[in-house]
């Protein structure tokens, strides 16, 4: 996709769905719905895609899945039958020869999921696929556009690659380690000493190794107060810092092992046909080929368990390739392999980066060749004198390599690589990398003292600097990074703990230079610049927005601004923290794959945008991160902890939430076994079906606010709910006895919740709204008791001043909870709500994403603890799945969206809202407005697929449909009434509906 289109899907609202030709198809239907006689009118099949991806590269699957949808004005369409063509080049597919695969005409309604049955396929494969479908009367459409997938390298055996490393032969030229300042402090600033000379004392042969603690430092600067040592030192001529937390191990010098330039040339002697380059890290890679960047992904390969396994990724490279010299070369960085990572601290992975290339060229005669990394191999330092996520990055532009990556370089000053093997599995890169986004400019640049530039971005993000500077060379530059400002407009940074999130560059005096990080990101809105002594220009700064490219299927807009900016911010904030994995936060030390933050914000997430490939990839670190004993980790991929409720319950809830919203059984299928495990080491770790032990570092209701739920209550009520998902799932892949083996389990767990925590009068053990939310969302109350639970949920929030409790455990399933059980007047009222503690607190306070904490600021008390207070932190906005499912009213009815349910809330203080949701099934929309006393609701339901619509009216004669009574309109069937709503069964297409309100 072109940057153009990209700053459109970055930063525009609801503008994309107007472009979009679905939306213009749509409402041509609108126009024409209904009447259209002629068979199949403008019927195709269009977006396909193989594994959830357009036209993938490199595809391990032996049997991919392939999916389309059907796309109609026809009110009441459906595909009847299917057929797909498969062939091995695009020119036999143009001639329909299906040397693959001739699905032949199946009779079937699905469009997803449909797994490749052809000739089995073999490394390498190319497949050009296209598919056509029958309409409702039996009429074949036309055919779709071509599409295409290729194979990647399916048996260890295809890689003829070696790993290699940059790797100095010397290291006896270690430069000296000197310590300039080291300040022992409490994080919430109550004490601090400087320990310079002690800490300097402790050197030893050049290395320091100690554990930061009051011994150690001599003394203690605020007892009872958590602590850190900030170190500043100079290593090899240069300046760091370092920021370590009490109890931790320091270790000096680092020697973050400085990204460096690989590189081969070679000559390829004939025309070429096709080229592919497979290529993957230990660490971050960057690839070029004759002076040109490979590909458009940034922080290459993603995240995961590497002892376990490494993603690579294939390219076709055949334009950047030619018959004569070639060269190719790569920048590798330390990333999350061997740089600092959230709790796993430095090096967790391993200590040096290492790099392995494929390049695979067919020549226009057949022959092939392949250049791999090797010993012939050669390294060379890079002008990025240091790069960790945590720290920032260092380049020094006068050392940059003129040709690095182009042919005809002289290599003579270049080393011979280390080639060495590795026991790690290779998998194909099966999700959207991460790519650069769109582009910020800053709303505003302040010089907050002499030469000292504070630019606001005006949105927070997650990504780095694009710094555009000229100035003499020798200049260096500092790119400091915050999320908010201090009260005399400094940078807040305190709570980055840490993570400096510290850039230089150092100018090489040639113009106009421009330059951003490669192996770094920084979760920021504001930028300081120091270190010119002109005033830099407006376009010195801007902000490169990074992220997991998973496209955008869903907008929302009502007629409160205060909510669509709640809205705006939970979708930066699933931007911000979807990079390579689902993480906690994008800039203090931590950034880690936290599973409660995952399962509590996964279905808000399915609504704004396809994470089914994202998931996909990160559930496999899931379940790679699980111990023998069954105990899934607390982050994944696993750096340490597990076991505990709500958070080790995501291996179970977030592969059931895929199927629900994609209708993937091979997700369930592969995952049950992890699943299994989990639900049995639960039920091992229990006492009577109570989970009374073993709860790991049990968080409970994470950042809860007045209310305490018992810890104990959470982990048995999520063993329940954990149990009775592998049920229901046992039961969609086909396994029926153990289906029902765990619905008993599942009823006994219940029971046992019942006897030890519910009142006869249906109170709950310490009446707090998450203990309700969590049972009503659960079903672990008998029938008679879920109002009873409904009502005690609605008293204490009214006790509170329609005020909510809730952490991270609860605070998804109140909203929706609320709603069905009666009480969406209270659910509203708590949406609206604006002062503290609420959804809407933070908007006021001009938040542009989501804070980790209710009171991460507050106008009394100012910014929370800085231990940690992350101000983009999507947790608490899993109330986004209320906007789309609530407010807008679009609900899978089935998995995949098969049937939907249409059932919008229409909100006492909102007078319209606006929603798509682009489903596995096609685009799916709503739109309401309130017209006086009367009600328009418009309904745009995908081809193939059934709607149920809830529409509050008290008489059929209440509602009209496109200006007819509703009674009158064949394409719409009444059902039955209830709760103040006349529900109906539609069929594809677009509805006006008006009903008449009291
Ligand atoms: C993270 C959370 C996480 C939690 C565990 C925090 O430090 O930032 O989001 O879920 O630890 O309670």
């Amino acid at each position: 996709m072109n940057q153009e289109s990209k700053r459109k899907t970055c930063c525009g609202i609801f503008a994309d769905w107007l472009l979009h030709p679905l939306a213009a198809f749509l409402a041509l239907g609108l126009l024409i719905g209904g009447c259209a006689r002629l068979p199949a009118i403008g019927f195709h099949c269009e977006n396909l895609r193989c594994e959830y991806l357009k036209d993938p590269l490199g595809i391990d699957a032996a049997s991919p899945r392939l999916s389309w949808i059907v796309a109609s004005s026809r009110r009441g369409e459906k595909q009847t039958a299917y057929q797909i063509l498969t062939a091995s080049s695009a020119e036999l597919l143009d001639r329909n020869i299906a040397d693959l695969w001739d699905s032949g005409r199946v009779a079937s309604d699905e469009t997803s999921q449909i797994v490749y049955s052809g000739k089995p396929l073999i490394s390498r494969q190319c497949c050009f696929w296209k598919v056509r479908a029958w309409d409702r009367d039996g009429h074949p459409g036309d055919w779709s556009h071509g599409a295409r997938w290729q194979m990647g390298l399916l048996a260890a055996g295809e890689w003829s690659a070696h790993w290699i490393r940059a790797e100095a032969a010397d290291s006896s030229s270690a430069p000296t380690l000197v310590i300039r300042r080291a300040t022992y402090e409490s994080v919430d600033q109550s004490g601090s000493a400087d320990v310079t000379e002690s800490v300097a004392r402790q050197v030893k042969n050049d290395r320091l190794n100690l554990v930061v603690n009051n011994k150690n430092m001599g003394l203690d600067p605020s007892s009872n107060h958590v602590k850190q040592l900030r170190v500043e030192y100079d290593h090899g001529g240069r300046s760091f810092q370092k920021v370590i937390d009490e109890n931790r191990t320091l270790t000096l010098p680092d020697d973050l092992a400085a990204p460096r330039i690989l590189r081969k040339s070679f000559a390829l002697n004939s025309p070429i046909r096709q080229a592919v380059l497979y290529a993957t890290a230990l660490g971050l890679y960057e690839a070029h080929i004759n002076g040109q960047r490979v590909g458009d992904h940034v922080l290459a390969p993603d995240w995961t368990d590497y002892r376990k396994r490494v993603r690579y990724q294939a390219c076709d490279v055949t334009a950047l390739l030619h018959r004569g010299d070639n060269a190719i070369a790569a920048l590798l960085g330390n990333g999350w392999y061997s740089g600092h990572i959230g709790n796993g601290g430095y090096q967790f992975f391993g200590k040096v980066p290492a790099f392995l290339a494929q390049l695979e060229v067919t020549y226009s005669d057949g022959r092939t060749e392949r250049i791999v990394t090797d010993g012939t191999w050669k390294w060379h330092p890079s002008p990025i004198l240091s790069s960790d996520f945590m720290l920032g990055e260092d380049y020094d532009a006068r050392l940059e390599v003129k040709n690095w990556d182009e042919p005809g370089l002289d290599e003579n000053q270049w080393a011979a690589a280390s080639p060495h093997d590795e026991a790690v599995t290779l998998e194909a890169q099966v999700m959207e990398p991460v790519r650069e986004i769109c582009e910020i400019k800053p709303k505003t640049a302040t010089e907050s003292r002499p030469a000292c530039w504070i630019f606001d971005l005006g949105q927070n993000m997650v990504g780095v600097v694009r710094l555009k500077v000229s100035a003499p060379a020798g200049t260096e530059v500092t790119l400091r990074h915050a999320e908010m400002l201090n009260p005399d407009g400094t940078l807040y940074t305190k709570n980055l703990r840490g993570a400096p999130s510290i850039d230089h560059y150092i100018c090489k005096g040639t113009g106009v230079e421009t330059w951003q990080p490669r192996f770094t990101f920084h979760g920021f809105r504001y930028v300081e610049l120091t270190g010119l002594s002109n005033q830099p220009a407006s376009d010195a700064v801007t902000g490169i927005v990074i992220a997991s490219d998973t496209s955008r299927t869903g907008e929302f807009a009502c007629s409160d601004a205060r909510i669509n900016q709640l809205q705006s911010n939970i979708q930066w904030g699933q931007r911000g923290n979807y990079i390579s994995i689902p993480t906690d936060c994008p800039q203090r030390d931590e950034r880690l794959g936290w599973m409660g933050d995952a399962e509590v914000f996964i279905r808000t997430a399915t609504y704004n945008a396809d994470v089914a490939a994202f998931f996909s990839k990160w559930l496999v670190d899931v379940d790679d991160g699980q111990s023998a004993a069954g105990v899934f980790g607390d982050v994944s991929p696993n750096t340490g902890g597990g076991g505990a409720p709500a958070w080790g319950d995501a291996g179970v809830i977030c592969p059931w939430t895929i199927y629900e919203v994609y209708g993937d059984k091979r997700i369930l299928e592969r995952h049950l076994p992890a699943m299994i495990k989990w639900v049995e080491y639960l039920r091992l770790h229990s006492s009577g079906l109570i989970r009374q032990r073993d709860r790991g570092s049990d968080y409970g209701d994470w950042l809860s606010i007045g209310a305490n739920t018992s810890k104990e209550l959470i982990g048995t009520a999520f063993f329940a709910y954990s149990t009775r998902l592998v049920s229901r799932s046992c039961q969609a892949v086909g396994r029926p006895q153990e289906a029902a083996k765990y619905e008993q389990l599942f009823q006994d767990i219940k029971a046992a919740f019942n006897k030890r925590y519910v009142g006869a009068d249906g109170r709950i053990q310490g009446n707090t709204q998450t203990a309700y939310a969590m049972a009503l969302k659960f079903e672990l109350l008998p029938d008679d008791l879920r109002p009873k639970a409904a009502q005690y949920l609605e008293e204490d929030i009214q006790a509170k001043g329609e005020h909510l409790s809730t952490g991270f455990v609860g605070v998804s399933y109140l909203l929706p909870v609320l709603t069905q059980n009666g009480k969406a007047d209270t659910a509203c009222r708590l949406l609206l709500q604006d002062t503290f503690p609420s959804w809407l607190f933070s908007v006021k306070q001009g938040a542009t994403t989501i804070w980790e904490r209710w009171d991460g600021w507050t106008p009394e008390k100012g910014f929370q603890d800085p231990g940690m207070n992350s101000f983009n932190h999507y947790s608490l906005g899993s109330c986004g799945e209320y906007l789309f499912g609530g407010i807008g009213g679009i609900r899978a009815a089935s998995p995949g969206y098969k049937t939907i349910l249409i059932d919008p809330v229409i909100c006492d203080g909102l007078s319209w809202a606006n929603t798509r949701y682009d489903s596995i099934k096609g685009p799916i929309a709503t739109s309401w407005k309130l017209n006086g006393n009367s009600l328009q609701l418009k309904v745009t339901v995908p081809a193939n697929t059934t709607a149920t619509v809830c529409i509050p009216a008290r008489d059929m004669a209440d509602i009209t449909e496109s200006g007819k009574p509703i009674a009158k309109v064949r394409e719409v069937k009444y059902v039955r009434q209830e709760n103040g709503r006349l529900i109906f069964q539609v069929g594809s297409g677009a509805y006006d509906f008006v009903s008449k309100l009291d």
